[in-house]
């Protein structure tokens, strides 16, 4: 005879096991990372990293629009008292030199692609 109950208790368990990595997931990172190029001339970043991961999109949002419409190019980090050029070319990749193996890699695990080089220069890239 077989024991009901006992089979689906070992088939549950299966099925936690097989699915463990999925659950151990969830509420853990939104996305995730690739292993990433950090910069080699600089120890810190405009701010924190939790702040940059989540808010650099909408920095950069803002930023352009203080350039472009009010004309004010100085940033003051939160939290830092370093003052930062608000600018995509001369700031963020003058430490991130290596746009392929830092933003690209990120933004292609998230299926995410800024058009701003279609007019941004990407230093490095110009070089090649
Ligand atoms: C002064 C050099 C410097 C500047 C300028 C700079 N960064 Fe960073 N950034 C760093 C460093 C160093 C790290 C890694 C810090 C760490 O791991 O503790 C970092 C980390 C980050 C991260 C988080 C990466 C991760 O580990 O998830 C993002 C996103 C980021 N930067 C985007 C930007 C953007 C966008 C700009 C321009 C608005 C910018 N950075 C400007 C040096 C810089
Ligand atoms: C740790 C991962 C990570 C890194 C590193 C990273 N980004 Fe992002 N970026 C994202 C994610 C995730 C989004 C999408 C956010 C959303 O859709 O809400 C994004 C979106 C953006 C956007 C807005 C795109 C759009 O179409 O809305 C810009 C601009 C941007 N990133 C610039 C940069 C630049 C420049 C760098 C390198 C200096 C960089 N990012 C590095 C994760 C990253
Ligand atoms: C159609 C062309 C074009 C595209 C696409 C574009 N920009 Fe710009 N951006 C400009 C121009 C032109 C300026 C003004 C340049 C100046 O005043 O030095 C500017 C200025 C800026 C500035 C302030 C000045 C500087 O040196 O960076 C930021 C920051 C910026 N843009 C971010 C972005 C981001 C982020 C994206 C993509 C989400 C983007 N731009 C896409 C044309 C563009």
């Amino acid at each position: 005879m077989y024991d009901k109950s006992k089979i689906f208790a070992g088939l549950a368990v299966f099925v936690v096991v097989m699915t463990y990595p999925f659950w151990n997931n969830i509420g853990s990172a939104a996305y995730v990372r690739p292993e990433l190029e950090k910069p080699k001339n600089s120890q810190a970043c405009v701010e924190n990293v939790e702040l940059m991961r989540t808010e650099h999109m909408s920095m950069l949002n803002e930023w352009r629009d203080e350039v472009v419409r009010d004309g004010v190019h100085e940033y003051h980090s939160k939290t830092s008292n370093q003052v930062f050029q608000k600018s995509l070319t001369k700031t963020c990749m003058k430490c991130h030199e290596n746009k392929d193996k830092f933003c690209d890699k990120c933004h292609n695990t998230v299926a995410v692609d800024p058009y701003c080089w279609d007019c941004h220069v990407d230093p490095k890239g110009v070089q090649k």
